[in-house]
């Protein structure tokens, strides 16, 4: 599976692809840092804090973007908006799995944190690709009806 933004996931609304893309430029960002500061040799309790900050971002993001999707679905998926919260729901509890399970570790490594970066991307990429392709279809459903 490709693990980068591509365009082809694109759902035609401006602020739901703008975040989807961002979280993409934004884990980026902050692996490359852990993996700096890693590498020059910081000591684990920074290294911690550091990634206990990225996953209270991530978290405020996936439930930020999931809220305000939500209101999408309501206009363009309405039959799919319950089954699509509780897939949002299911998300959630796996990234809390993912961050449950690193706060507990005594040693942050860089292998760690490329599997965290895959991790946390899988989940992203799959459910933007996948599920939330209902979104594009709804929406030119909406357009082709004239009503959007
Ligand atoms: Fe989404
Ligand atoms: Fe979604």
């Amino acid at each position: 599976m490709q693990l980068e933004w591509d365009d082809s996931y694109k759902v035609g609304i401006d602020v739901i692809d703008k975040q989807h893309k961002v979280l993409f430029d934004r884990i980026e960002k902050m692996i490359n840092n852990l993996k700096m500061d890693l590498g020059a040799n910081a000591d684990q309790a920074l290294i911690k804090t550091e990634v206990e900050d990225m996953f209270y971002f991530l978290t405020d993001y996936f439930n930020t973007h999931f809220a305000l999707e939500e209101k999408y679905h309501a206009k363009y998926n309405k039959d799919g908006l319950a089954e699509h919260k509780e897939i949002h729901k299911s998300l959630m509890e796996v990234l809390n799995e993912i961050k449950y399970d690193v706060f507990l570790k005594d040693n942050i490594d860089k292998a760690l944190v490329n599997e965290l970066k895959t991790q946390v991307l899988t989940l992203w990429v799959t459910h933007t690709g996948g599920e939330d392709q209902v979104l594009k279809e709804g929406l030119q459903r909406h357009q082709a009806e004239g009503d959007n």
